[in-house]
């Protein structure tokens, strides 16, 4: 792996306003499903142990705490914990600062490890990978959300601005979306998903999440639909997303360890 030395060793300092939400139909339900697949997963342990590594403001963590598990978020920034326990005082969820890449926790110690979106921040995920299996008990599970930079949307993004680009469109001076973000260390897709696991995990099964999320002008065609029409156009993809991750916007990876029971015996 390559680190980019101009950049600093750790984001210690990550913001809300880093984090830029889309408002269009497509956005708000990719959003919500991530968050309801990556809830489900972590609390499949009834009454579990479940760390939530770069949790952010703990919003994750925090809907696992309610399903009754043990739950510890771990966050680097100062700012995100801060702003987490503001929204939620009464939660039950801990949350610690700490750097995914080295976690401050015994072997053996949760049944899930579960990380939403921060991966392709780290510096080094498969460090990070190797400390999540070194704390997940032996018969535990490491879930990874990870936006796709392959998925059929971001393939199709591309070459529609490389059409417009060469007929002479102006380029835009901002990101497009299917650029990696200046904030992240990787690019997410499938063959650096299917690296992650090295020697400490072994892929247990993989699904995608939504199709065409940002695409030119999807996002507007939803939201000019009647609500009910809407969710059954992204419901109908996202079905197809979750047999095709490798074509999908998101994809959710669960990780065992060596040696232990395959899915769905756990
Ligand atoms: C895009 S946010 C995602 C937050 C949360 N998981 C969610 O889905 O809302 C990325 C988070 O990763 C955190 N982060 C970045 N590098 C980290 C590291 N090396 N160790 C721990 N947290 C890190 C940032 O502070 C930020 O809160």
């Amino acid at each position: 792996m390559t680190i980019d030395t101009q950049k600093p060793a750790f984001d210690l300092d990550y913001a809300i306003t880093d984090f830029i939400a889309g408002t269009t139909r497509d956005s708000v339900y990719i959003y919500q499903a991530i968050e309801d697949t990556m809830v489900d997963l972590a609390s499949e342990v009834p009454g579990g142990r479940v760390l939530d590594v770069a949790c952010g403001t703990g919003k994750v963590a925090m809907r696992i705490a309610e399903r009754g598990c043990f739950t510890l978020g771990a966050e680097a920034s100062m700012e995100m914990i801060g702003l987490g326990r503001y929204v939620q005082p009464e939660s039950r969820a801990l949350m610690v600062r700490s750097i995914a890449e080295e976690l401050p926790f015994p072997d053996d110690s949760f049944d899930r490890v579960i990380c939403q979106g921060s991966l392709d921040h780290f510096v080094d995920g498969h460090a990070f990978m190797r400390e999540a299996a070194r704390i997940t008990k032996p018969n535990g599970r490491v879930v990874i959300a990870l936006a796709n930079f392959e998925s059929v949307s971001c393939r199709l993004g591309r070459r529609i601005d490389r059409f417009r680009w060469r007929i002479g469109r102006p380029r835009p001076s901002w990101r497009r979306y299917w650029q990696t973000p200046e904030d992240h260390n990787v690019r997410g897709d499938m063959p650096y998903i299917r690296s992650l696991g090295g020697d400490a995990l072994v892929l247990d099964r993989c699904t995608g999440i939504s199709m065409l999320w940002l695409l030119f002008g999807y996002g507007t065609f939803l939201d000019r639909l009647p609500e009910g029409v809407a969710r059954t156009v992204w419901n109908g993809l996202d079905r197809l997303a979750r047999h095709r991750p490798q074509h999908s916007d998101m994809v959710i990876s669960v990780w065992r360890k060596p040696g232990a029971p395959a899915w769905p015996a756990r």
